[in-house]
């Protein structure tokens, strides 16, 4: 891990598809702009951003639990799907001390009421939703000032 103080972005399930996936939905800019944009981001915050994604729950779950001792300083966390239903995620970042923020990169409380429902967000310190790309951008931007 660098010297620089690192921010973990962690997109799940499906979130490899960007681009082609629902493009109505989900815009079509694929992962690979997205992590770069995020890169991007943290260097004009002074930090660096190390970005991951998975479809796998365990997979999740074990990059959460080991961020702190890896020396990430928070998380920015899209779970796709597992937003909804997902108490493994959920006991995973309420077991850990870093400051998570939710991200969906559309209005899921505009969407299919099962949508509506984050099993997550109640033990992450706030929910961004809808605005695209620019909600990995303002869920950066606080837990950079939350660092300092
Ligand atoms: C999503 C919203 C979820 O409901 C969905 O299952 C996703 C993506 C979003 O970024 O808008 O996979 O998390």
């Amino acid at each position: 891990m660098s010297d620089i103080p690192t921010l973990l972005i962690l997109n799940g399930p499906n979130l490899n598809r960007l681009g082609k996936r629902e493009p109505g939905i989900y815009g079509a800019l694929t992962l690979d702009e997205l992590e770069r944009q995020c890169e991007l981001w943290a260097g004009e915050l002074n930090l660096s951003a190390t970005c991951r994604q998975s479809n796998y729950e365990g997979q999740l779950l074990e990059w959460v639990q080991d961020a702190e001792e890896q020396g990430f300083i928070g998380i920015v966390l899209n779970p796709g799907a597992l937003t909804h239903y997902s108490y493994a995620l959920r006991d995973a970042v309420a077991g850990q001390n870093l400051p998570v923020v939710e991200v969906h990169l559309s209005n899921v409380d505009a969407r299919e009421p099962f949508r509506h429902q984050s099993v997550t967000a109640a033990v992450c310190k706030g929910k961004i939703s809808g605005l695209g790309f620019a909600g990995y951008r303002f869920a950066m931007e606080y837990l950079a000032e939350e660092w300092v």
